[in-house]
């Protein structure tokens, strides 16, 4: 089919990883395999606009803008994403295209956009793609939207399905692949369904090291391949824990993951430390909490400072008023963003 022009719009959202991605191989492939949330509330939302080239050229045509603006900046990242993918989209350069993107959550919050972002742009490539070739099915759309989200940013390949999703290939997950993003496919407890996500927000500033550079930081790393079968391992421990609902277990797994992603970094070589005075004060006060009530709240980390808590949906008035009484103090202005589990990316 020819399509001379048009426009169209996705919301992806973001996700939080329980077992975590650091290290990965040519192309994207994940050195270890890592499952998330999908976030709700924390989204991106974008726009593809398409029109033919009138003369067809060998480059890409594209123009990107934040929020309204000219986004100089992230258009290398752009070019970068669409050499790697032209190979799977061969119309990439019949058309100039115009990507307007903005967030729902504050710009320099330190939550990083590239899930939300990558994932996005990738399935409005897709939605063009489908409008080109209208035989494609629902499965090879989100397979191929996850796959070239993948080649933007990894862990944008687990933001397309909602709940849980599980990128790299596990010998226990059926289906799962080291090319894109599946969802989980056995029946989750029903406390994982609506499981809450708040981010407290400890440091807002860009991290001083890119997760590009963490990455390959672990080539060569001497942790690194106990560490990528601590992940196959934790995995396969988090597959029986997401089954039976035992968050004692799913507690000690995802607080564990999180510390050894930070202790990767702390001892490759250049090692850094992307955790904030603040960072370890809100874990200890989680601990504390934790150890008084029996709630199971727990916190994992991303790659930077900020402090994602975790609780099941019947403890979140009681959470939050810990949050509010005890951890705003140690948040940036005080602030923080309610999120929870949610249900992938969907056309506008
Ligand atoms: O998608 P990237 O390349 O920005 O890597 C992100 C890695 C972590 O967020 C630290 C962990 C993960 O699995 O999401």
């Amino acid at each position: 089919k020819k399509i001379k022009s048009g426009e169209v719009t996705w919301q992806s959202p973001s996700n939080i990883a329980l077992v975590k991605y650091w290290g990965k191989k040519e192309n994207q492939i994940p050195a270890n395999p890592s499952i998330s949330f999908t976030l709700d509330n924390c989204r991106s939302t974008t726009t593809l606009k398409f029109t033919e080239k009138e003369t067809s050229d060998n480059t890409f045509e594209f123009d990107f803008f934040f929020e309204g603006q000219p986004k100089e900046d992230f258009k290398p990242k752009i070019q970068k994403f669409f050499q790697r993918i032209e190979e799977y989209c061969p119309y990439l350069k019949d058309y100039k295209f115009e990507i307007h993107s903005e967030n729902s959550f504050p710009h320099s919050s330190g939550i990083a956009s590239s899930a939300s972002g990558m994932s996005a742009i990738a399935v409005c490539l897709m939605d063009l793609e489908r409008q080109l070739f209208p035989e494609i099915e629902e499965e090879y759309f989100i397979q191929k939207s996850s796959f070239l989200a993948r080649l933007g940013s990894g862990s944008a390949s687990r933001s397309l399905e909602g709940g849980l999703v599980v990128w790299g290939e596990h010998e226990n997950i059926e289906g799962s692949s080291d090319e894109y993003g599946v969802k989980f496919p056995y029946d989750v407890h029903e406390i994982f369904k609506t499981y809450k996500d708040t981010i407290l927000l400890v440091d807002k500033g860009e991290k001083q090291v890119s997760s590009t550079v963490g990455h390959d930081l672990m080539h060569g790393h001497p942790f690194a391949e106990n560490r990528f079968a601590q992940a196959h391992d934790n995995l396969d421990k988090l597959i029986s824990v997401l089954k039976s609902g035992n968050t004692q277990d799913f507690i000690k797994i995802v607080e564990s993951e999180a510390l050894t992603l930070h202790a990767m970094m702390m001892s490759s070589l250049p090692y850094f430390i992307l955790m904030k005075p603040n960072t370890l004060e809100i874990i200890n006060k989680i601990w504390e909490y934790r150890e008084k009530t029996e709630i199971p709240i727990c916190f994992t980390l991303d790659a930077g400072a900020n402090v994602h808590v975790l609780y099941p949906e019947t403890h979140e008035s009681k959470i939050l008023e810990f949050i509010n009484n005890e951890l705003v103090v140690y948040c940036q202005n005080g602030h923080y963003i309610c999120d929870q589990v949610g249900s992938g990316a969907t056309k506008i």
